[in-house]
């Protein structure tokens, strides 16, 4: 990043990336635009009373809470990092802690009794209250920013699912059902949503898939201070102590840059800021004395943020890279205590037929050039019949009636209905 040809390693840089540009726009929600158009209100109507006696249904949460969920965020995103192998056929882990947030939270909602307490503690949620309707309500929120985020639902058409969780995840997180129809359209819909950038996500759906919980996000930040294209040139950049690639190298000889040395972490923070209130924050760890491994435990991002000191002018050298990542979380999952999704949950809030999760993928891909940073990803958790359907089969219907028909609340907070 200096001048003193950083042998930093590419894997540190990017593998925290994303983790950073969702933190960064956590940090800047003390103002949650007013002129947000409230798309939660039509389905929400009936759920006021009891929505209203746990304060949830707020239009606007504090910053104190929104920082909250951006730390709880966080520690999903570095105990999922701690959990994910680091090898040769996949040297940059680049995850967005939000995307895999947004998918687990979403399967909370259909989760019940040790299963939802389970998820609750793995998202770092079971001390927050209103955990949903929080980072339910960043998503109208990112839209007046630079980072989208998208949801929906694949339901298998004919696949029996309770009606509140359907509401409830258009309430919480806007996420529409939609029928499951084809591979192709669910990756026509992934590389839609994040600008191109995720083309071909899955290979196939196996035919017992009944639920799709899908979200995707996709940034794009530009530098405030742009780098000049004509600077551009051939670099050696250093993937650890031994080996570098010839990349292009993006230079500037005055850049203005927060630069941290932590002394305890073993490595040098960058703060690269963008137009608008984000930044782009870079992990390095100093060469041969600290590794992504014995980093990561030590890490807390927002405590970064408020060390780092006043922007000064410096020599900075960026490579010009376009990385993508994709992987199945299972075995990372289960790792962190989440085994018991894949074999015998508790998802009797999304059907009455027993259902287990048959995979969780992400994918993710970020862009840095003279211009700034794009980075998208996306994050499915699939669902099939756990055994044969003993009822006989019957479709409600894919949409939602604005009333709630059926399953009225069984006990006062508890609207979701465990059977
Ligand atoms: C919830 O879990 C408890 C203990 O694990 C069990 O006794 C109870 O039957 C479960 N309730 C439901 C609705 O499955
Ligand atoms: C993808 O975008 C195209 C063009 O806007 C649109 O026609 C198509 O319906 C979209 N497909 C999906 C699955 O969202
Ligand atoms: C950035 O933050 C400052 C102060 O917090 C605020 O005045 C400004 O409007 C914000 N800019 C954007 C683009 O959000
Ligand atoms: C990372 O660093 C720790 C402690 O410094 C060391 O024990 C470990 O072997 C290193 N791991 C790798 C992959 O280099
Ligand atoms: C990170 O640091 C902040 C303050 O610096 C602190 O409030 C927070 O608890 C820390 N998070 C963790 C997980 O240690």
């Amino acid at each position: 990043m200096s001048d003193t040809g950083q042998a930093g390693c590419l894997e540190m840089k990017l593998c925290l990336l994303l983790l950073l540009f969702c933190l960064c726009h956590l940090g800047l929600t003390e103002d949650p635009s007013p002129g947000a158009p409230d798309v939660f209100d039509p389905v929400d109507e009936d759920e006021e009373t009891e929505d209203t006696l746990h304060g949830c249904r707020k239009k606007a949460f504090s910053s104190e809470e929104h920082q909250a969920i951006g730390g709880a965020i966080e520690q999903l995103g570095l105990q999922l990092l701690e959990n994910l192998p680091i090898g040769p056929q996949q040297p940059n882990v680049i995850l967005s802690p939000l995307s895999l947030a947004f998918a687990l939270a979403q399967l909370t909602l259909g989760a019940c009794n040790e299963t939802e307490k389970l998820l609750l503690k793995s998202l770092h949620a079971h001390s927050l209250p209103c955990y949903h309707h929080i980072l339910g309500s960043l998503v109208p929120h990112f839209r007046h920013t630079s980072l989208d985020v998208a949801t929906r639902m694949y339901l298998r058409p004919g696949f029996e699912v309770k009606l509140s969780f359907v509401e409830d995840s258009l309430a919480r997180y806007q996420s529409r059902p939609v029928p499951l129809v084809s591979v192709e359209e669910v990756n026509q819909w992934v590389e839609n949503v994040t600008n191109g950038h995720i083309p071909n996500f899955l290979e196939s759906i196996p035919h017992d898939v009944v639920l799709m919980l899908m979200n995707a996000v996709y940034f794009k930040g530009e530098w405030q201070t742009r780098f000049d294209p004509q600077a551009t040139s051939k670099g050696a950049f250093y993937l650890d102590s031994q080996n570098s690639v010839s990349v292009d190298m993006m230079k500037s000889a005055q850049y203005p840059l927060r630069l941290l040395d932590d002394p305890e972490l073993e490595a040098q923070v960058a703060s690269f800021p963008f137009k608008g209130n984000t930044s782009f924050l870079i992990v390095l760890p100093l060469p041969g004395r600290a590794n992504v491994s014995s980093m990561l435990p030590k890490l807390n991002i927002s405590d970064l943020y408020r060390r780092l000191p006043q922007e000064k002018t410096m020599q900075v050298n960026l490579p010009k890279v376009k990385l993508q990542y994709r992987q199945e979380l299972q075995e990372a999952l289960t790792n962190m205590g989440l085994g018991s999704l894949f074999s015998g949950p508790d998802l009797s809030g999304i059907s009455d037929q027993p259902l287990r999760v048959s995979s969780v993928r992400h994918a993710s891909t970020v862009e840095l050039s003279e211009e700034g940073v794009e980075a998208s990803a996306t994050t499915v958790v699939t669902s099939m019949r756990s055994s044969l359907p003993l009822l006989r089969q019957l479709s409600l219907p894919l949409r939602p009636h604005r009333r709630r028909l059926l399953d009225p609340p069984l006990h006062g907070h508890r609207h979701k209905p465990c059977s």
